[in-house]
């Protein structure tokens, strides 16, 4: 079959990495695609923006299955457009996408089916919401409802910080419409994993759990980025503490949308806070995480395209899924800057040489000139290393980090740390978490 995948990111080369292995995949498309992309699949200059002009690409090309990398699309009812066409998408409909797009959705839903959350108000009115906070304290976290670039989040150490936020929102409109109303939340305290699963609506199979790290320096500091980098699986993630998961927050979140007449098929990303009082939802994204899909994406041995066409078909009831149990480290490597402003059009040297040291290279921000790499984005490189525990792969990741250079390269050194201070060595069975 013809299959195009939407997207640009290091999610996005993982995915067509990965496709390019199934014999299922005939003509692979990327639009619009990296520098990366283009070795696994063919880069297409289309708007992903454009509905319309995505869904005249796959007519004439006679595309049978779309994947769906960033959430835009999602957001923007890109597969209900696709799906009149007879057009399989994986990835969810205007209506359930809204687990992503609508912060307060996401929220009012879990509340009407009692899925463990943060504690929440809604607001539109700037004093209405200084007068919660100020009798709340802090810390607080505000969100804006919308979609807003991953920058939609503010964890306010102060009623000071979480009332500048507010006004940021509602009142200066820095991310335009989706501030129009924002929540004001609980801070839960914990640690942060990630879990992803594959759903047809009823029906899920969820991805071995990972970590990501979103702060820009080393020890967590700094403003929140994309994800400097992933590990997976997380050691402390039991069999137990993964049943608890599936059944207190995946399968009701999915059995409740069901329920509510808009079935959600794609991927669903819970990003979790494990709390002293279990775990608890931070946010849903509709879609794989990058850099998790980085980490996740080359472990798994079932034939992606199968999973993600019964995905599309909404019929995952015979899939299963069949993990290599290595642990896996990708370390993010970013153009000096981000996540503000940075330089492009850098050279980038070393790739082969980190390829010959046995990792994985995923590009991000990079396109071709002349056949050569070179910068065209804040996150330009994903590096992944495999090995038996996780600091074997961390450190087999860094050796390959150490072959690549281009000018204002940075990245963190930290990437998995956490988990290896917990293990000690960073080994740990945790085959019955995936
Ligand atoms: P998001 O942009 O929605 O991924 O959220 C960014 C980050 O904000 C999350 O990864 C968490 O670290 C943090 N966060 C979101 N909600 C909360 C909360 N209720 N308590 C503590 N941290 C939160
Ligand atoms: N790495 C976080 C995300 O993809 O949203």
């Amino acid at each position: 079959m013809n299959i195009l995948v939407l997207g640009s990111g290091g999610r996005e080369h993982a995915l067509c990495w990965k496709i390019k292995q199934s014999p299922h995949a005939e003509k692979l498309y990327c639009a619009p695609g990296n520098g990366g992309t283009r070795e696994a699949a063919e880069n297409i200059g289309l708007d992903i923006s454009d509905n319309d002009a995505i869904k005249g690409f796959c007519k004439e090309r006679d595309i049978t299955l779309v994947i769906v990398g960033p959430e835009a699309p999602l957001a923007r009812g890109i597969t209900d457009v696709l799906e009149g066409e007879g057009i399989k998408v994986c990835g969810p409909s205007y209506a359930a996408a809204r687990m992503e797009s609508s912060k307060i959705f996401a929220k009012e839903l879990m509340g009407r089916y009692s899925i463990p959350s943060a504690s929440f108000r809604i607001f539109d009115d700037v004093k209405k919401a200084e007068d919660h906070i100020r009798s709340a304290g802090a810390p607080v976290v505000i969100k804006a409802d919308g979609l807003a670039g991953g920058k939609g989040v503010i964890v306010a150490g102060s009623v000071s910080e979480a009332n500048n936020a507010v006004k940021a929102m509602l009142e200066e409109k820095v991310f335009g419409a989706a501030g129009n109303k924002i929540i004001v939340e609980e801070c839960l305290k914990g640690e942060e994993i990630s879990i992803l699963a594959l759903t047809d609506g009823t029906n899920i199979i969820p991805l071995a759990p990972s970590q990501d790290h979103k702060r820009v320096f080393e020890g967590d500091k700094g403003p929140n980025t994309g994800g400097m980098g992933a590990y997976s699986p997380v050691p402390f993630v039991d069999e137990k503490l993964f049943e608890d998961i599936r059944k207190t927050i995946l399968q009701p979140t999915v059995d409740s949308l069901r329920e509510e007449g808009m079935p959600y098929k794609g991927i669903l990303y819970a990003g979790l806070m494990i709390t002293d009082a279990g775990p608890k939802v931070l946010e849903f994204n509709a879609r794989f995480g990058d850099p998790e899909a980085q980490v996740l994406l080359p472990g798994i041995k079932t034939d992606l395209v199968e999973l993600l066409m019964s995905t599309a078909e909404m019929d995952l009831s015979n899939m299963t899924i069949e993990w290599d149990d290595r642990d896996r480290v990708c370390v993010v490597l970013v153009s000096a800057g981000y996540p503000g402003g940075y330089e492009k059009g850098n050279m980038i040297e070393g790739i082969q040489d980190a390829v010959n040291e046995g990792v994985l290279v995923f590009h991000a921000g990079t396109e071709a000139r002349d056949g050569k790499p070179v910068t065209s984005g804040g996150r330009v490189l994903g590096v992944v290393g495999t090995g038996n525990g996780i600091k074997e792969a961390a450190d087999n990741a860094y050796r390959g980090v150490e072959k690549i250079r281009f000018k204002g390269m940075y990245y963190r050194r930290d990437i998995a740390y956490r988990a290896v201070d917990q293990t000690g060595f960073g080994g740990g069975d945790l085959a019955g978490a995936r």
